[in-house]
């Protein structure tokens, strides 16, 4: 991978130390320009045109086989959304659920997984065992707090493949295997992972998948894509609906509905620009190549963690285990709240890193594009602040 030749496509990264891809990703120009190609054709020739509509016909498809090759899936089972939180919406609030189904998710999540599993319970009248994971814990021991949680009412496992605060990455696969072995299912919110990490929906055998096109992938905000397993799409119902859902022609008396299809989710209508850029942002990303992408972030973790590790005052709540990491690293300095620790690496060196809730830490995304300098850096500023 020629880091230098990709930064140089990436123009934000000449001017600050962007270390915040978990949050929002840098576009690379190209990804831009597919925006503003778009945005000027419907501006210079009208947005159904006929032209104009068979071209965004065709990026609809091309964002939505874009989004099939990140997830390894065939374009039937999925769907392009609007972000991760929705994809997870749809399954949550589809699933035919039975009073009394219960919900296993972990201490460390996301609203978007939090309060989607607790609005849905309330909902459907279902129960949410939230499994308490310390960041270390080893991977026999994320395994075995899962497995002490499942009962006989169990009817999903929701978690996060990569916990937002603290990178840690779950054991999926596994997780898959106890969920199935006990006939339940598993939700993964992909937020940290589209882009980030190789993915293969069929070789894993997940259920429900969400990603969005704005963190890793390199995209802008207003496009996700969720999987479905295909025999359990007739099991999601529509909980918001939309023409889509209906096959044509629409008669009050006999509506047919299309249950068949990941179609039917589509609300209405969507962003013809962002999809153009989301689909520049896929091939951008397939070009770096997402394999050598998932073991130079982790490699890039690695490395700003051993200089974590000798500056005092600082616990750092990513996981130290290969296996179980990827390119967030999170931490906290001691006499330092993180939001002011954030505030002064931007005042004083131009970094752009967040805080995180739970636990409260600063968060670093290393992400392809990021250099072995830029992480050094950020170590020393660290070791300044300490
Ligand atoms: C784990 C996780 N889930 C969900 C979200 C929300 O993502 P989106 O805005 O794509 O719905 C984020 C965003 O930071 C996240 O990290």
């Amino acid at each position: 991978m020629d880091v230098q030749k990709l930064r140089e496509e990436i123009p934000v990264l000449a001017n600050v130390t962007y270390l915040n891809t978990g949050w929002s990703g840098p576009p690379p120009q190209r990804v831009a320009q597919a925006l503003k190609d778009r945005i000027d054709l419907e501006l210079n020739e009208g947005p159904t045109s006929r032209p104009v509509q068979e071209q965004g016909r065709k990026t609809q498809a091309q964002a939505c086989q874009a989004a099939a090759r990140l997830f390894n899936a065939d374009v039937e089972d999925v769907l392009v959304t609007r972000n991760t939180t929705e994809g997870l919406n749809i399954v949550l609030s589809g699933l035919d659920w039975q009073a009394g189904d219960e919900i296993i998710t972990c201490n460390l999540e996301h609203g978007s997984v939090l309060l989607t599993s607790l609005a849905t319970a309330k909902r459907y009248d279902l129960k949410v065992r939230v499994v308490d994971l310390d960041p270390h814990d080893s991977l026999e021991t994320i395994l075995g707090k899962f497995e002490a949680a499942f009962t006989p009412r169990t009817r999903m496992i929701f978690v996060s493949h990569v916990e937002y605060s603290t990178g840690l990455r779950m054991p999926a696969p596994e997780l898959t295997r106890l969920a199935h072995d006990r006939g339940a299912y598993i939700m993964l919110d992909g937020a940290q992972t589209g882009g980030h990490l190789h993915l293969d929906m069929a070789a894993e055998g997940f259920d429900f998948y969400s990603i969005p096109g704005q963190k890793w992938v390199l995209g802008y905000e207003g496009v996700g894509a969720l999987y479905i397993r295909r025999d359990l799409l007739e099991r999601v119902h529509l909980a918001h609906s939309g023409g889509h859902a209906i096959v044509q022609p629409v008669d009050y008396d006999n509506v047919q509905l299309n249950s068949a299809d990941m179609e039917k989710f589509h609300g209405g209508s969507s962003s013809v620009p962002l999809q153009a850029a989301f689909v520049e942002a896929v091939s951008f990303i397939e070009e770096v190549g997402i394999g050598e992408i998932e073991d130079r972030n982790r490699n890039l973790a690695a490395r700003f963690k051993e200089q974590l590790v000798n500056i005092p005052g600082v616990h750092i709540y990513s996981p130290m285990e290969p296996g179980l990491s990827s390119g967030l690293v999170s931490f906290s300095l001691a006499g330092w709240e993180p939001p002011a620790a954030v505030a002064r690496l931007w005042d004083d060196h131009r970094i752009v890193v967040r805080q995180v809730g739970y636990p409260p830490g600063i968060r670093a995304s290393l992400h392809f594009f990021n250099t072995e300098d830029e992480v050094d850096m950020l170590a020393q500023a660290m070791r300044g602040l300490a």
